[in-house]
């Protein structure tokens, strides 16, 4: 074991660096001091009240900053539900069926954030549905016509904020008016909060900006002065590539950054990752954005054919009539990336050239440095009320690297020279606080956009638009918003009911699907019961439906973690859960079916053809992003923590997905979480197994497992075999040391693997089963290497497919010296085989 990905000095440096660094965060005083940050508590009579956040929360009774007009106190209630929010500022609201105008001041003059807090819910003397309102600031109007609970009945939440830009004038008042739609409707807000901003943080007004910061107008003009006769609604922030990011971590304005942006990402992507970046502000103001933007991104990946032929796309729904600042924020996270020249590309918005050449090292001048770019669109009304805004990134053709980077987006509305900034149509439209149907559109169309990228660029557009257009109509209609997709995990934890998260089928509809159960119809068997193959829909969609066993304690938890967990996560390598049912009791559980079964049904005791080895290869790339996306994708690692290949299963493209949750936690960053030990025997990790603490990593080990099963086509627990080879981790290590491993590998394989190939993949598997976690790698590390060992595969295949013509498929140098100490041990001492359950189908 000479080539360590990571040899664990250099870890345990980054790990301590990473400590620090965190440390100086939670320390140092914020890069922006707002000279106003008004909070007001509205309906609350309470001094001083802490949020999530650490903002403090002053009632408006008490607030000296306020005044209320005209003063009248029937206007206050508590929301009889608010429980199930996170309470501040949410449990009071003002209402009122007359209308009613909240003053603040004194107001420094300057740009300000406006939020306006709300949740829909019934409040004493107020029925929840009976809420339609305008609210306007000044002479801008910023809702019209807005129902709160009309928003919110559309999303698995009921609380949500709205932010403004709005400019206040020397000597003013900045006024919020609450306007009732008629007197048989009521206006109501929960919270207001107030916070200055930089004058140059995204309003471009003449002489208080460099002339080369001023956006140009897309298709329109070289220049739009984004001054202050406009306000701006903030619609999109998100970290691309990242997770969320809180108020309270951002520079001082309370901003919030929604992480896990591919609920909006239209193409598929890699996730270049750099937690220990340590931004160089050199060409922007060091309160532009949080570090964590900078320090993550979404490329294109490393396949320059693909590259070549397409684009990183984002798609962003929005209103239509208006104009949008969209603001791309960029930094250069690679270190071989250090030249101009090396990784230039095209930036459409809108479908329109902005930027014909991209290169943030020339704008930057090293990499590290973040740098952003904004640009002005124009959203025309073509009498739809809604489109998608999108986002383009295309290699240039003569870069060096065919590639394209994007570290985070903002997105605003901009008020039309009326002022105002509401829809034309009473639409409700996704908004970034409500990522819920966004991330639906995703988990159709990423299917979709596999399919298409081997057949042709231009088929792709066209597809995307065709999917786009039938998504669309589907998430108007009941049925679609059945499975709800993201919801940020911080907020809702355990206390939230599956039904809140997923489609809830009845008994019946289930009967219906399997033909009331029916044996013939099994596709499955194990201890946690069976698994159909069914229909839902009037017969048309085909779904895999587990019913597992009531009896089993364990059942129960099992079940629910995996709806709390499935119904949180949607990723193409993860399978996709589409409701569950428990009437009378019954346990049910309703999946994608997945054509292919498990990926074990494809290696050994199977009647399946044999896999060739770019197909394994790549099964195990799409379950190592499955994974990376678990460990990273979430505000909080997940740790599935039962990873083996009947818990990965396969379409009918042989896509890989990864499956069964039941046993997944949720992990808190850099710590390892203490839990008693479960999992599958012969994939267990040896150190969580002695030391009981869990770990990404140990996720990682099994990852090692099911690679040398990939590889070897055999069990990875055979006690039928000698002593020394029952274990296939340990037996494979010590093959690897005797350089006799080209012995035992999958016989069909012999002679088709490309030696560099086989040394990559050889490589990352040894360094996954590593006895201790520190010194494995991430999964971010293994689904770059096993991308470059499929790379290294087919710059071989490529002249002369399936000639197979490497006589040996092991060199010499993979056989290392190193004492690997026994496990096996360890592992029977530990291990509690009930407890594994399989993915939906049987092990
Ligand atoms: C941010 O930049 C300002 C001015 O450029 C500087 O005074 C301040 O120390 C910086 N803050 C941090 C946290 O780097
Ligand atoms: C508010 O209500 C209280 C009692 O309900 C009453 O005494 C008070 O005069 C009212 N205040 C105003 C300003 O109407
Ligand atoms: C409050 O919640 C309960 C149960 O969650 C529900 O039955 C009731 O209708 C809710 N009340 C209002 C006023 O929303
Ligand atoms: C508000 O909605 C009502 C009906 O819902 C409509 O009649 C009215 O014109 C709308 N007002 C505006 C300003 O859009
Ligand atoms: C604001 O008020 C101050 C004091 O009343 C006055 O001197 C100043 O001219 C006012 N400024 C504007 C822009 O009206
Ligand atoms: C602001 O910009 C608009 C056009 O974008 C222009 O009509 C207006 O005069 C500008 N106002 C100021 C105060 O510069
Ligand atoms: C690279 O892209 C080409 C063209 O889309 C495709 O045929 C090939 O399978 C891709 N290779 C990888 C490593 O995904
Ligand atoms: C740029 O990157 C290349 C390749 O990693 C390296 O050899 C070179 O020294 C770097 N140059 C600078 C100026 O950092
Ligand atoms: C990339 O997007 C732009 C703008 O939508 C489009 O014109 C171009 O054809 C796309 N290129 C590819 C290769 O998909």
């Amino acid at each position: 074991m000479k080539n360590h990905s990571m040899p664990a000095p250099m870890f345990f440096v980054f790990c301590l660096f990473f400590l620090l660094y965190h440390l100086k965060i939670a320390t140092s005083t914020p890069r922006y001091i707002a000279v106003d940050h008004i909070t007001l508590n509205c309906g609350s009579s309470a001094v001083n009240l802490k949020d999530m956040d650490e903002r403090h929360w002053v009632g408006d009774m008490l607030s000296s900053k306020f005044a209320l007009l005209p003063n009248h106190n029937s206007t206050i209630s508590e929301a009889q539900n608010f429980s199930s929010v996170n309470a501040v500022p949410y449990q009071t609201a003002l209402l009122s069926y007359s209308e009613f105008t909240c003053v603040f001041f004194p107001v420094t003059p300057g740009p300000k954030f406006v939020r306006l807090y709300f949740y829909s819910a019934s409040y004493s003397g107020f029925d929840k549905s009976k809420d339609l309102f305008t609210v306007k600031a000044g002479l801008f109007t910023l809702l019209r016509n807005f129902s709160a609970s009309i928003l919110t009945d559309s999303l698995d939440k009921k609380n949500f904020f709205k932010e403004f830009c709005i400019n206040v004038e020397e000597n003013q008042t900045l006024k919020l008016t609450f306007i009732p739609f008629s007197s048989d409707y009521y206006a109501f807000i929960n919270g207001i909060e107030i916070v200055s901003m930089p004058i140059d943080l995204y309003y471009s007004q003449k002489g208080f900006i460099k002339d080369e910061r001023v956006p140009p107008y897309v298709a329109q003009a070289p220049q739009f002065y984004i001054n202050y006769s406009i306000a701006l609604e903030m619609v999109y922030r998100l970290n691309v590539g990242g997770s969320s990011i809180q108020p309270k971590e951002d520079t001082g304005m309370f901003r919030e950054w929604l992480g896990d942006t591919t609920d909006y990402l239209l193409s598929d992507g890699a996730i270049p990752c750099d937690p220990s970046l340590k931004p160089k502000f050199s060409k922007i103001p060091n309160y532009t954005a949080p570090d964590a933007i900078y320090q993550s991104a979404i490329s294109m990946g490393p396949n320059r054919t693909r590259n070549s032929l397409s684009n990183l796309t984002w798609g962003l729904p929005v209103d239509t009539g208006f104009n949008y600042l969209v603001r791309l924020h960029f930094c250069e996270l690679e270190p071989a990336i250090n030249a101009t020249g090396t990784r230039e590309f095209s930036i459409y918005i809108d479908s329109t050239l902005a930027e014909e050449r991209a290169d943030i090292i020339l704008w930057t001048d090293s990499n590290d440095t973040p740098h952003y770019k904004d640009y002005v669109v124009m959203i025309q009304n073509k009498g739809e009320g809604s489109h998608v805004l999108s986002i383009d990134l295309h290699p240039v053709s003569d870069s060096v690297f065919l590639d394209a980077i994007l570290n985070g987006v903002e997105v605003f509305k901009l008020s039309n020279p009326d002022g105002n900034l509401a829809a034309r149509l009473n639409m409700v439209l996704p908004q970034p606080d409500q990522k819920t149907e966004p991330a639906a559109i995703k988990s159709k169309k990423k299917k979709t956009i596999f399919i298409a990228i081997g057949s042709g660029a231009g088929f792709l557009i066209v597809l995307i638009l065709v999917c786009f257009m039938a998504v669309w109509k589907l998430r108007r209609t009941k049925h679609f918003s059945s499975c709800k997709g993201k919801i940020r995990l911080r907020r809702t934890k355990a206390s939230s009911l599956p039904e809140e998260l997923c489609h809830h089928f009845t008994l019946d509809e289930m009967k219906t699907a399997t033909n009331n159960f029916h044996e013939e119809l099994i596709i499955g068997v194990g201890g946690f019961g069976n698994v159909y193959k069914g229909a839902i829909d009037k017969g048309t969609k085909t779904v895999a439906i587990k019913r597992m066993n009531p009896e089993s304690h364990q059942g129960v938890r099992e079940f629910r973690t995996e709806i709390e967990m499935l119904s949180q996560l949607r990723h193409v390598h993860l399978v996709s859960l589409i409701g569950y049912c428990n009437d009378d009791n019954e346990m049910i559980l309703v999946y994608d079916y997945m054509t292919n079964g498990t990926l074990r049904d494809h290696l050994y005791d199977t009647n399946n053809e044999p896999l060739t080895w770019k197909q394994r290869l790549k099964i195990c790339i799409g379950a190592a992003r499955g994974l990376h996306y678990l460990h990273t994708g979430a505000e909080h690692p997940i740790i599935h923590r039962d990873v083996k290949t009947t818990n990965i299963l396969l379409d009918e493209k042989l896509v890989s997905k990864i499956s069964d949750f039941g046993l997944s936690k949720m992990g808190l960053e850099n710590t390892a979480v203490s839990t008693t030990v479960k999992g599958t025997w012969g994939y267990l990790d040896p150190d969580y197994a002695i030391r009981q603490q869990l770990t990404e990593k140990s996720d990682v080990y099994s990852f090692g497992v099911v690679m040398f099963e990939v590889l070897c086509a055999r069990k990875v627990l055979n006690h039928n075999l000698e002593e020394e080879q029952q274990i296939l981790a340990s037996w494979a290590r010590k093959c690897i040391e005797r350089g006799t491993i080209n012995q035992i590998i999958d016989p069909y394989l012999e002679g088709k693997i490309s030696p560099e190939c086989f040394k990559l993949y050889l490589e990352v598997a040894e360094n996954c089963v590593c006895d201790k976690g520190i010194q494995r790698p991430t999964m971010n590390f293994v689904l770059e290497k096993l991308e470059l060992a499929l790379e290294l595969q087919e710059n071989v295949d490529a002249p002369k497919d399936n000639i197979s013509r490497q006589s040996s498929t092991v060199s010499e140098e993979s056989s290392t010296t190193s004492q690997h100490t026994y496990y096996s041990e360890v592992i029977s001492l530990y291990v509690d085989t009930t407890t594994s359950a399989p993915g939906y189908y049987s092990a």
